[in-house]
This record gives structure tokens, C-alpha cells and sequence, in this order.
């Protein structure tokens, strides 16, 4: 690996082989997501327990300090919104002389499997990544579901996943699903982080499936609503960072939260 993409790379996966993204991008087919109406507020706070942070362009340059920021993985794809036709009919939204210009770590993009746009967000990919690697700028590939959540289970992730890694992603978001997600990161010869997804009704639900699935081969994770909509984000983003890089017990990181929860 050329020395510009080994050391993108070991910024973004820590040196435990573990990782934790904080997606804040959602604004870029959800509009002004709740939490996330003002990304500089929902980021500030949550900035020291990220290892990098997914954003678009636009909340880059307007809700992040260019002299106190993590690493950034910039979401170079879009162009659909959830009122529109299809979410699916994504393109790249942005150059790859954009990104070098932002100092971004990485590139991420949503494919599609199984879509009426399948091909267009697959190819897209594939030519993401050739650009990504004329400039050692890794990319990440986000399998995305769109409005069709049942589509979480292993062996569409699995699928979804490992054509990514085909294609030459070098780091692969796949959502989490209870059965069989070992034959996800099994399959996928690239390391895998997780998403969240909408969020769910408890903080413990959230360490127990980052735990499970981290146990179950991701390198950690990609997680946004599930920290940033709580009404503790910096308490949740503690314990899930103890789960991903300490490898604490779902209940540590409850105790963990607790505490921080009543310190506040
Ligand atoms: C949105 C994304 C998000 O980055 C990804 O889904 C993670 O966020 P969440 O945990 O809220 O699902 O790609 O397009």
C-alpha cells in the first residue's frame, strides 16, 4: 500500500484494528434531521470520541472548525432526497479534487444492491475508487437500503457488502442484523463498521448490538441517530467508544453512561 493511503488508513482504523465513525451526513436527502438541525451543535460536543467524521462538503465548511476537527470522511454521493422518486438514484456529488482540496481522509458513497439503480450506484463506486486510488484517498462504501429497512438481514448484507469490497472499497459500512451478521464480515474480505440505523428505545439495546456485532467481526462503527438523537449523545458516544475500543461488556458501557449521565 503507497504511504498516503497506509497512513488515510491508520488514521481512520486506530492502531487496536478498531474504529469509530460519527456520521452526521444525514442531511443530504433527510433535510434538517432532527438533532441535527444545527450539525455544529450536535458535532462539537461529540467530536473528542470520534475517530473521523462522515460529512457532506456543505456542513464541512460551515459547522466544522478546520483548526480543531477529526479526520473526515467526506460523503461524496447523493442527489435524491426522501420526497423524491427514488432514493436509490444516487450520483457523485462531488470530485475527487474537492476532497484533496478539503484534506479529507476518505470518500464515502451509498450503493444500492437489488435497486432499479443497482448498476448506476455500483459502477459509480467502481469509478470512485479509481479515483480514490490515482490519490491514496480510501473509500468507503456505504449499502445502503434506502426506504426498504427489511432489507437487513444477512444475506443481503452479506451480498451487498462483499460486492462493495469487489469493487475496491477499502472500508465497508454494512447495517447490523442479529442473524448470522458473522457471515457478513465473514464474507467481506475488507473490514466492515456498523450502522445504526433509525434509532431504538434504549442505550443498552445500542451497546448490546455493537457489542454482538463486534464480536461477530466488525471493526467498529459508523453510528449516528443512536448517539446524536439520545438525549445524552455524549454519554451514549462514551459507552459505545469503551465497547469499540476498550472492549467493554454492554453493561460496563450502561455504567459508563450512567455515570456520565449523572455528572451532567
Ligand atoms: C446516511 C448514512 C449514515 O452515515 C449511516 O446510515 C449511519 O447513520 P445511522 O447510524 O444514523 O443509520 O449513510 O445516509
Amino acid at each position: 500500500m503507497e504511504w498516503g493511503m497506509a497512513n488515510r488508513m491508520a488514521q481512520l482504523i486506530q492502531a487496536d484494528g478498531h474504529a469509530m465513525f460519527l456520521p452526521i451526513d444525514h442531511g443530504y436527502f433527510q433535510g434538517p434531521t432532527r438533532k441535527l438541525e444545527q450539525p455544529k451543535k450536535t458535532l462539537e460536543p461529540l467530536l473528542p470520541y470520534a475517530d473521523a467524521v462522515f460529512v457532506t462538503r456543505g456542513v464541512l465548511r460551515s459547522s466544522v472548525d478546520p483548526e480543531n476537527s477529526r479526520p473526515i470522511i467526506l460523503r461524496v454521493s447523493g442527489g435524491t432526497s426522501v420526497v423524491g422518486r427514488d432514493l436509490a438514484d444516487e450520483g457523485i456529488t462531488t470530485s475527487m479534487e474537492e476532497a484533496i482540496r478539503l484534506n479529507a481522509c476518505a470518500v464515502g458513497i451509498s450503493i444500492f444492491v437489488g435497486s432499479d439503480y443497482e448498476r448506476q450506484s455500483l459502477l459509480n463506486l467502481a469509478r470512485l475508487v479509481d479515483e480514490g486510488e490515482k490519490y491514496g484517498i480510501p473509500v468507503m462504501a456505504v449499502t445502503a437500503v434506502g426506504k426498504e429497512m427489511e432489507k437487513r438481514e444477512a444475506r443481503y448484507l452479506a451480498l451487498a457488502s462483499r460486492i462493495a469490497a469487489e469493487l475496491g472499497a477499502r472500508v465497508v459500512k454494512s447495517y447490523y442484523c442479529e442473524d448470522g451478521f458473522e457471515k457478513v464480515t465473514a464474507g467481506c474480505p475488507v473490514p466492515v463498521v456498523m450502522a445504526g440505523g433509525p434509532k431504538v428505545d434504549t442505550e443498552l439495546q445500542v451497546f448490546e448490538f455493537v457489542y454482538d456485532g463486534m464480536q461477530k467481526g466488525a471493526i467498529g462503527v459508523n453510528l449516528g441517530r443512536n448517539i446524536w438523537q439520545n438525549d445524552h449523545p455524549v454519554a451514549v458516544a462514551k459507552g459505545i467508544r469503551a465497547v469499540v475500543h476498550d472492549n467493554a461488556t454492554p453493561q460496563q458501557a450502561q455504567w459508563i453512561f450512567e455515570a456520565e449521565k449523572a455528572a451532567t
